[in-house]
């Protein structure tokens, strides 16, 4: 019997927790596989005698998308309430209990795996990233409860002692130079391969390279989706221009993109783009020098599995196909994440040198060593070899070592009706200056804005989480300061094809009407349309105006809309207290205070109410 542990993850804790529970079973000589949720076969989940789950949480308590098949799945009517009767199950999840829903997708999946003759096998862990030590605090006693409840009924492969928690384990991955030009088992001629390593730094006279193209892609022609999984299309930049005041602190792109496929299927309004960024060749550079990697950069290599019950992850490259460590570098692993404990725990393993060890022991005994150096200055992964010059990684187990180059996720700002085949995205510079005062660029942000017009990129739709009402009578309040009026555009334009524009209403903030207000003239236009556009410029006075003022201010209005006439609300941003916020003086309209009769608990109620039953809809980063 085999062990199966299902992740899902958004911004990679949950992958790399899944990944220290199967690092723990291996370490005691036992066979685990260790899967993302979504390319598991749902029609294999009822014979998994022993599975473990983990899952993070986002949104308002919503499953992160890798977990949405499964507990689909899960979710219909027709299934036998019996037919998990043979699934033992643990679950982890990961989760902020500042968030009303802690932990909200875990516990829905572990009593909906329950529901259908699931048993559980042992308490849930909870992680909770409030807790004085992180999720560690819950992590380490489930993660001995499940080693304790698992093991006796697994085989052991070995008769050693289990590995301690200093001894590198054998890799289960293997990245080999390509020995044979062309045989059966390898049909690609090597000669015909463009890998080249880029030119030097120093000839470049201060300018950034561009990323060398998926080593790949030039295996299988220009174009080609071979290497791209089959539910992302190639599209070209065709816009990217600056849309904040030049001179002005911050800096927001307006993106278009066009589908190259001519017969793409048109886009829902409020549908994600998501975007795989690619790392900089100067960060490459460094990461390779840091790791003592540079000889082996451009050697064409593959990728091999091996051990029969786990598959390569889908963020690497398909077995077979030739690649580069440059190429893994720039196009599939991260190297400027900040590092996570199991970072630290390779380390550790690694260092031949005392003195590295005993601050890395520091570290892995103490996540606030780890918070203090590495989370709070945003410091990297290769700014943290830096630091370890004595440990070097070695190349059997770096797909291990380094999380996956996760893609970034954009709400359309545009609608396909309006915008047929083109994608637009409003997009903010991620740019800061961390608490060492080391100037910091968000990675795909920064890769963006170095795209110029014409470059062709891989590009993924998912459908919108948040619908427009069927009617167009029904009336709708969009609220998105920000960047967060993105996926409202995209709304108001399908609203006002419907002729609902008297029926719609926007509150839109920005910080100054004559320096980053997003889409200025088309809100005239819409305004001459009767759409009601509002516009808290929250510096342009004294006092700061926020969205959630101008909904205060018209509480008649809102009342009247959302009681009266039965509509909707969608809140999108920043995923600090502005929807809360916005919830707050929804309730506050609706209540005695503002112009409803509602008392304070009964609109708060209200307002719950009407998002649990997707009257109201929040989409926020
Ligand atoms: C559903 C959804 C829709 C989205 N839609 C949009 C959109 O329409 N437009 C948009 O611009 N973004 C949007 N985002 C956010 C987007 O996906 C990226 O997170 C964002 O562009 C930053 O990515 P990056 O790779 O440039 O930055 P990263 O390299 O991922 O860096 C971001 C990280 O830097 C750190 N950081 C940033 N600022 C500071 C600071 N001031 N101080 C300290 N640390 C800081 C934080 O840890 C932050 O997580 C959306 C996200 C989701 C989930
Ligand atoms: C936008 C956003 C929304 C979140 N919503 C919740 C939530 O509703 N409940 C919760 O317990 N945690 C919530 N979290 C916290 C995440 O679950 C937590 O950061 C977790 O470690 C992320 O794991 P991942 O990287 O595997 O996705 C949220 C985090 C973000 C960034």
């Amino acid at each position: 019997m085999i062990p199966v542990i299902l992740y899902a993850s958004e911004t990679g804790n949950a992958a790399d927790t899944a990944h220290r529970i199967a690092r723990a079973f291996r370490s005691h000589h036992r066979r685990i596989s260790c899967q993302p949720m979504n390319l598991f076969p749902l029609s294999s989940l009822p014979h998994t005698n022993l599975l473990i789950l983990v899952t993070s949480t986002h949104g308002r308590g919503d499953p992160p998308p890798t977990m949405l098949p499964l507990w689909n799945a899960l979710l219909r009517s027709s299934l036998p309430e019996d037919i998990l009767e043979d699934v033992h199950f643990a679950i982890f999840g990961l989760g902020d209990s500042s968030y009303e829903r802690f932990c909200w997708a875990g516990k829905m999946l572990a009593r909906r795996m329950e529901g259908l003759g699931g048993s559980k096998m042992g308490e849930p862990g909870w992680g909770d990233e409030r807790s004085p030590n992180g999720i560690e605090d819950a992590f380490l006693p489930w993660l001995q409860q499940t080693l304790d409840l698992f093991l006796p009924y697994l085989p052991s492969t070995s008769t050693s002692p289990p590995l301690s928690l200093t001894e590198l384990p054998p890799p289960i991955f293997s990245l080999e130079p390509v020995v044979s030009a062309k045989n059966d088992d390898f049909p690609i001629d090597l000669d015909r391969l463009s890998i080249s390593p880029p030119p030097p730094a120093s000839s470049m006279n201060g300018h950034t390279r561009a990323a060398p193209p998926r080593v790949e892609d030039s295996v299988h022609g220009h174009g080609s989706s071979s290497t791209m999984p089959d539910d992302w299309v190639w599209a070209t930049l065709k816009k990217n221009e600056r849309v904040t005041k030049q001179g002005w602190w911050q800096d927001v792109r307006e993106i278009e993109i066009e589908f190259e496929d001519p017969k793409t299927t048109p886009y829902l309004p409020g549908s994600i783009c998501s975007l795989q960024p690619q790392s900089s060749a100067e960060d490459v550079d460094a990461f390779l020098e840091m790791s003592g990697l540079e000889d082996q950069a451009d050697i064409p290599m593959t990728i091999t599995a091996l051990h029969d019950e786990q598959p390569l992850p889908p963020h690497l490259p398909p077995s077979k196909t030739p690649t580069t460590l440059r190429s893994l570098l720039t196009n599939h692993l991260d190297i400027r994440a900040s590092p996570r404990k199991s970072f630290f725990e390779w380390l550790r393993r690694l260092s031949p040198d005392e003195r590295e060890r005993e601050r890395l022991d520091e570290f892995i005994e103490d996540p606030d060593e780890i918070h203090t150096y590495a989370t709070r200055p945003s410091r990297t992964i290769t700014e943290t070899l830096a630091d370890f010059r004595e440990t070097r990684l070695p190349l059997s187990h770096i797909l291990e070592i380094l999380p996956s180059l996760r893609r970034r996720q954009f709400s359309i700002a545009s609608s396909w009706e309006a915008h047929p085949r083109k994608v637009q995205l409003l997009v903010a510079m991620v740019e800061y200056k961390t608490n060492l005062k080391i100037p910091r660029k968000g990675l795909c942000s920064s890769w963006l804005a170095g795209l110029t017009i014409g470059t062709r990129i891989p590009i993924h739709i998912a459908s919108p989480t948040l619908f427009l009402p069927p009617n167009p009578e029904t009336p709708v309040i969009f609220v998105g300061p920000g960047t967060g009026v993105a996926p409202m555009r995209a709304f108001i334009e399908v609203r006002v094809r419907q002729g609902a524009a008297s029926n719609t209403a926007v509150y839109f903030g920005c910080r100054s009407k004559s320096s980053d207000c997003f889409y200025a003239s088309e809100w005239e236009m819409y305004m001459e349309k009767g759409v009601k556009v509002e516009i808290a410029a929250s510096r342009d006075q004294e006092e700061k105006i926020y969205v959630q003022h101008l909904i205060k201010r018209d509480k008649e209005r809102i009342k009247e809309w959302i009681v009266d006439r039965e509509g909707s609300v969608y809140i999108s941003g920043s995923s600090n207290a502005m929807p809360r916020e916005v919830r707050e003086a929804i309730a506050w309209c609706i209540s005695t205070e503002g112009a409803g009769d509602l008392s304070e608990e009964e609109s708060k109620a209200y307002v719950e109410k009407m998002f649990e039953d997707k009257r109201g809809g929040e989409e926020s980063w």
